[in-house]
């Protein structure tokens, strides 16, 4: 095997977005496309020289074969040695984990999510760093001036490492490690959940029905919920994973993991019903004819997570993303701990995480997790449902209801513009921009603005300031419009809305979701002017 230096040119558009390098698996196969942006990781951060590497990824096509590249590079490079998920496979919270338990100098998680995989479908890296949490922006920011300038990568010629089979090989003077995908995982779960509890519910007659989409978490459900805590193997659809997601968009909401909602709208639902997504970080919750908002599950978790045996200690503090609604926010206020609101995206909680300024987090985009990983983590969301049923006795109804009673309702839905040009997303952005400081005390129906700014986050442990974080609209307590550009998206822009509601007036509690918003929805497009920029009549998804 010989090292080689390989002359390459600069592509322009490296720049990670909310999650990582997301692009077309075709353009992932251009020429030294890959290896210009794994080579601006090594030469940016130092840390991986010598040190463990973990690399895994969601198993969507084009990931075995990015998986020798980064491989060949490592060992090029000076990792010393690499510990890679067998088949090639890691959900993203399990590889974040591996990061930490192998105390690693970084790791590759190739996904790209939820979006849709296959040849024509998307393929994605993520960087996580030392410690296991994304890398800062600061950090992505250096590689991307990197991969701007890059010239040279290091590979090492004629590696191929069998996925396939556990144990250690080496390549060139690095060691390749491969592990079971679930093993340590699972061993971290069984930490923080109450194992025979689970056992118990279903042995009463309980029912699951999760919905893996195709995608990574049907090995870690196949383990955890039935071989481990004994669900029947009919609680687990969709649980083998496939290259092209088996041609669906694994996203757990309501459009897209539709068939899991019907099901658990119908004669037939089981107790709990759960979705993760493509790489399991995600979770869709539902009870029988109940959908918990994302916004309400990290609530009603926050309510509840101390009556859980990894989490006897209490919590220290939660946070939540901007456009996340503030139900927990209530939660936090009661108990007397500290509530955080962060930009979009699982990064902004690494440092609360790591300075134990919180134990939980989570998102609107249906992310929740606590301090045990650095990532989101859909599988240990269902987890927690299952031991808060399982040691409440509620169901997910009776559970919903009783925390409304107590602490009130927001009503949440989001509304998504895909595919807009650039220009035409700009133009609602600015526009709106441009009225923010005429909107503090006007009227709008029963509402009235008392706050209307762009977001801007300070990192309270590091002081990092991130600015143009989205738009928001605030009335006081009873509502809020959010407006930003979606980061994630590989088609034109994203344009999001995210409208909320707050009652706590017991004869309003049981509305459904839509007529609560209705309302807010005529106001946003006064204020917002949606329809009139875009010329579109509706949204392209409602979740
Ligand atoms: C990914 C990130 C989340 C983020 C979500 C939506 O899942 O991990 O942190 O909330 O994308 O981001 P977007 O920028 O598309 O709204
Ligand atoms: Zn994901």
């Amino acid at each position: 095997m010989a090292l080689r230096e390989i002359a390459s040119k600069p592509y322009p558009d490296q720049k990670a977005g909310t999650a990582g390098l997301r692009k077309k698996v075709a353009v992932f196969q251009q020429p030294h496309y890959l290896e210009n942006f794994l080579q601006s990781i090594f030469d940016v951060d130092a840390r991986l020289k010598g040190s463990t590497l973990v690399i895994g990824g969601d198993g969507r096509y084009h990931n075995r074969t990015a998986i020798q590249t980064a491989i060949a590079m490592a060992a090029a490079n000076g990792v010393q040695r690499v510990v890679v998920g067998q088949g090639g496979i890691l959900s993203t919270p399990a590889a974040s984990h591996l990061i930490r338990l192998r105390k690693a100098g970084g790791g590759f998680v190739l996904t790209a999510s939820h979006n849709p995989a296959g040849e024509d479908g998307d393929f994605g890296i993520k960087y996580n760093v030392a410690g296991g949490g994304q890398a800062t922006e600061t950090l992505t920011d250096k590689i991307y001036e990197h991969s701007r300038q890059i010239t040279r990568y290091k590979t090492l010629e004629g590696v191929y490492v069998d996925l396939e089979r556990r144990g250690v090989q080496t390549v060139g003077g690095m060691e390749v490690e491969v592990v079971d995908c679930v093993d340590d995982y699972a061993a971290l779960m069984q930490t923080l959940f109450d194992f025979d509890r689970i056992r118990d519910w279903f042995k009463r007659g309980h029912s699951l029905r999760f919905d893996a989409m195709h995608a990574v978490t049907g090995p870690y459900a196949q383990r955890l919920f039935v071989d481990m805590l004994g669900a029947p193997a009919n609680s687990l659809l969709n649980a083998s994973p496939l290259e092209d997601f088996g041609g669906g968009h694994p996203d757990p909401n309501l459009i897209y993991a539709k068939p899991l909602v019907d099901l658990m709208y119908s004669d037939a639902a089981a107790d709990l019903g759960a979705a993760s997504d493509g790489d399991g970080d995600r979770n869709m919750i539902l009870g029988r004819g109940t959908f918990i908002s994302p916004g309400d599950s990290l609530a009603m978790l926050c309510a509840h997570l101390h009556e859980l045996p990894g989490y006897k200690r209490g919590l220290s503090g939660v946070a939540r993303s901007m456009p996340t609604c503030r139900a927990v926010d209530q939660v936090a206020k009661a108990m007397g701990i500290p509530c955080y609101e962060t930009p979009t995206g699982w990064k902004f909680f690494a440092n609360l995480l790591d300075a134990r300024r919180i134990t939980l987090c989570g998102e609107e985009s249906f992310g929740t997790s606590s301090d045990h990983t650095r990532e989101k983590d859909g599988v240990w969301a269902v987890l927690a449902w299952l031991n808060v049923l399982a040691a409440t006795h509620l169901s997910v109804r009776e559970l919903a209801e009783r925390h409304w009673k107590r602490y009130g309702r927001h009503y949440y839905v989001r509304h998504d513009y895909d595919e807009l040009s650039a220009s035409v997303a700009t133009q609602v952005m600015q526009s709106l921009a441009g009225s923010l400081v005429d909107l503090p005390g006007k009227h709008f129906g029963d509402y009235t603005v008392s706050a209307a700014d762009e977001f801007s986050y300070q990192d309270p442990v590091d002081g990092s300031v991130a600015v143009n974080q989205g738009l928001r609209v605030v009335f006081g307590d009873a509502a809020r419009l959010i407006v930003r550009l979606s980061g994630t998206g590989t088609k034109g822009a994203t344009l999001r809305l995210y409208l909320e509601r707050y009652e706590s007036q017991e004869a309003a509690l049981g509305w459904k979701t839509s007529d609560a918003l209705a309302p807010l929805v005529g106001m946003a497009e006064k204020i917002v002017r949606t329809a009139e920029i875009t010329g579109r009549r509706a949204p392209s998804v409602i979740t």
